[in-house]
């Protein structure tokens, strides 16, 4: 079953079917501050491995994110993009909004994500800084 919420005559959904890798990669690998040079193949597998959420207008893939997550208790919310001829009509409002009211994510204790600038958006969608940064670790592999 899958989740779908229109916007305007954009249509956000989570069906990896619908995802144009090729948008996704292209603007990952060449256009983000976070995935540059992340490989096609690492964006089939990431897909295929999280819940995509899509940004369609007229099938035509326009804007994205992605959310790992166990369907449980843990979401972290990564690769969020909207291509830029079609920003500022309030798809990155709505791709936030299909993450934190996505069916399956009802029950999660925790969303957590990571940005350089764009605090403000997620934090009209409840996400805040760490109160307590001290707990929280993180490795890197050789790719980060
Ligand atoms: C961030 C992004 C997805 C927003 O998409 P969008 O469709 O233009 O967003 P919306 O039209 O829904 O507007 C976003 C709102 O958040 C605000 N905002 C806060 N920080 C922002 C930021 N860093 N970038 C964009 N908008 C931001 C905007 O001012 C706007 O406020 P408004 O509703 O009062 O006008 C888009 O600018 C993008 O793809 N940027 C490059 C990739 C990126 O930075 N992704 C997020 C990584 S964490």
């Amino acid at each position: 079953v899958t989740f779908s919420k229109s916007h305007g005559e954009y249509l956000i959904s989570d069906d990896p079917a619908l995802v144009d890798v090729d948008v996704v990669h292209g603007w990952l690998t060449d256009a983000s501050y976070w995935a540059r040079g992340r490989t096609r193949e690492t964006v089939v597998r990431s897909i295929a491995n999280s819940i995509p959420l899509g940004v369609y207008h007229r099938g035509v893939t326009v804007g994205f994110a992605r959310l790992v997550t166990d369907r449980s208790t843990f979401a972290w919310l990564c690769d969020v993009f909207v291509l830029e001829e079609h920003r500022g009509a309030g798809l990155g409002k709505a791709l936030v909004d299909a993450a934190v009211t996505h069916p399956d994510l009802q029950e999660v204790e925790r969303f957590v994500l990571a940005t350089a600038d764009a605090h403000d958006l997620y934090g009209r969608y409840g996400f805040e800084i760490l109160d307590r940064p001290d707990r929280w670790m993180i490795r890197r592999g050789s790719t980060a």
